[in-house]
């Protein structure tokens, strides 16, 4: 890694030099702002440490016209006042990190690996690329894309959280990205040689799954005739990813909150209590305060799972990650069918970007995938992408029709049904009804 220090105190320019180089990092350095910047744009370095305080220039100032001009280019800002307001202005100005004066060589450091990891996880930036192709992941480290302030937060905590085993909450609407977030806290983290298991909740019924989660011993019940581990002991020092936690029976919410709570558990027909070193990461796309509040959920649990929440945003509300996260899937979809990159026109780009994807990125992403297998050109229009979307799109721009409010109801729920491949948890969801609504509407259709 290329760092650039803009420092006036000639004696930290040296120690932190001395630092750097031990993390084998190329570094410059400058006395002040004007030979920085000078420095800055010969030799383009990926991280520039910079002291907001300088002789000849204001660092804001500095920061600002580095972020203008060298966007890949990311600024920590050192400052020597606990100024609150100044911080959050280099922050909001595009720092990416900020040190306080005195400098403590250990802040420097997990500044540092926080940059290194971030820089990892947004590979978004340019994903390395063979022939036009983009290239192939390893179908386990995802790639996640974004630029936008709520993602760039979102990049943030992952960095803080995957070397460490507090128990993480993703919230966010269906379709934003949660999974994604949820295994790259896990392939960046310190145990990415372990397991990563997921359970998903929403499947979870009341039989079998204490065996599936606990294990058993032989003998257990019939059948049982092995012992078998469950996923929380095979998750070993790994990940157990809790998906749709917010669908856990109330009876496994106890048992669960016990896991949480002594990191213990006893495989079902057991008497011997085992340890678990896994790290908990949980997601929901439902409101789990007002599910507390209401019964649905464990207050207790609620508490236990949120103690760090990422509250990933729905993609209407950070439009400048759209046109980058289509490029990407245009790749991604060339290089899965084998075939050459599509580019969309600037009217289909507007379209993309205007569009209020209530499906979020895997709406984005199906219906370029859509839009890419069934146009011959080698560029998708705003037709082309506008066909794609009305497909599945479920609150796609249509005719005004002639029919009663019940018949649309009745169109609508059925399609959310079909595109949720009869999955009822997951249509309820979608339609924010709850399933005895669900039911009784599928009973007055006709469905069993
Ligand atoms: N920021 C992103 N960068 C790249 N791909 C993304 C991003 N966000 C989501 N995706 C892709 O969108 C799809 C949906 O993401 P994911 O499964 O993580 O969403 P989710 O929030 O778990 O949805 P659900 O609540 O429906 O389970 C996946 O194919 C994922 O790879
Ligand atoms: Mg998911």
């Amino acid at each position: 890694m290329r760092v650039l220090i803009i420092d006036d105190q000639a004696s930290l320019l040296d120690s932190m030099r001395f630092f750097l180089e031990q993390r084998k990092c190329k570094v410059y350095t400058a006395l002040t702002g004007k030979e920085g910047l000078k420095t800055a744009f010969r030799e383009r370095p990926s991280l520039v440490i910079l002291d907001l305080k300088l002789p000849d220039m204001d660092g804001q100032i500095i920061l600002k016209k580095l972020r203008n001009d060298m966007p890949a280019t990311q600024v920590i800002i050192v400052t020597a006042f606990q100024d609150m307001e100044n911080t959050i202005n280099c922050i909001k100005l595009g720092a990416f990190d900020f040190i306080h004066k005195p400098i403590d060589i250990n802040e420097i450091d997990s500044a540092l690996n926080r940059f290194d990891k971030i820089n990892r996880a947004r590979t978004h930036q340019d994903p390395p690329q063979k022939q036009g192709v983009a290239a192939p992941s390893d179908g386990k480290t995802p790639y996640i894309v974004g630029k936008s302030q709520p993602m760039k937060e979102v990049f943030k905590k992952i960095a803080m959280v995957s070397d460490s085993k507090v128990t993480v909450l993703i919230q966010g609407e269906s379709g934003t990205g949660k999974e994604v977030i949820a295994r790259t806290i896990h392939y960046q983290g310190a145990w990415k040689n372990h397991p990563f298991m997921v359970v998903d909740c929403s499947t979870l019924v009341d039989t079998l799954t204490e065996s599936q989660l606990f294990g058993y011993e032989k003998g257990a019940f019939t059948g049982a005739d092995v012992t078998r581990k469950g996923t929380l002991e095979l998750a070993g020092e790994g990940t157990i990813f809790f998906d749709e936690i917010g669908e856990m029976p109330l009876r496994l919410q106890s048992k669960l909150l016990r896991f949480l709570h002594e990191k213990e558990f006893i495989r079902v027909g057991g008497s011997k209590v085992l340890q678990s070193d896994a790290r908990i990461l949980a997601a929901t796309n439902l409101d789990l305060a007002k599910m507390a509040s209401n019964g649905r959920l464990r207050s207790d649990l609620f508490y236990r799972l949120r103690v760090v929440t990422i509250y990933v945003p729905p993609l209407r509300d950070r439009r400048s990650d759209i046109s980058l996260l289509a490029n990407y899937f245009l790749k991604k979809i060339g290089h899965k069918h084998q075939m050459p990159i599509k580019t969309i026109t600037s009217g289909a780009r507007q379209l993309l970007e205007s569009y209020a994807w209530p499906g979020n990125v895997r709406e984005l992403e199906n219906s370029l995938i859509r839009a890419a297998v069934l146009t011959k050109s080698p560029v998708l229009t705003r037709e082309d992408i506008l066909n794609a979307i009305s497909e599945t799109g479920v609150d796609a721009v249509q005719e005004p029709s002639e029919k009663t409010l019940a018949e649309v109801e009745k169109e609508h729920i059925l399609q959310v049904l079909k595109i949720k491949q009869g999955h009822l948890g997951k249509a309820c969801r979608t339609l924010g009804i709850s399933r005895p609504t669900l039911r009784k509407k599928l009973n007055q259709y006709g469905y069993k």
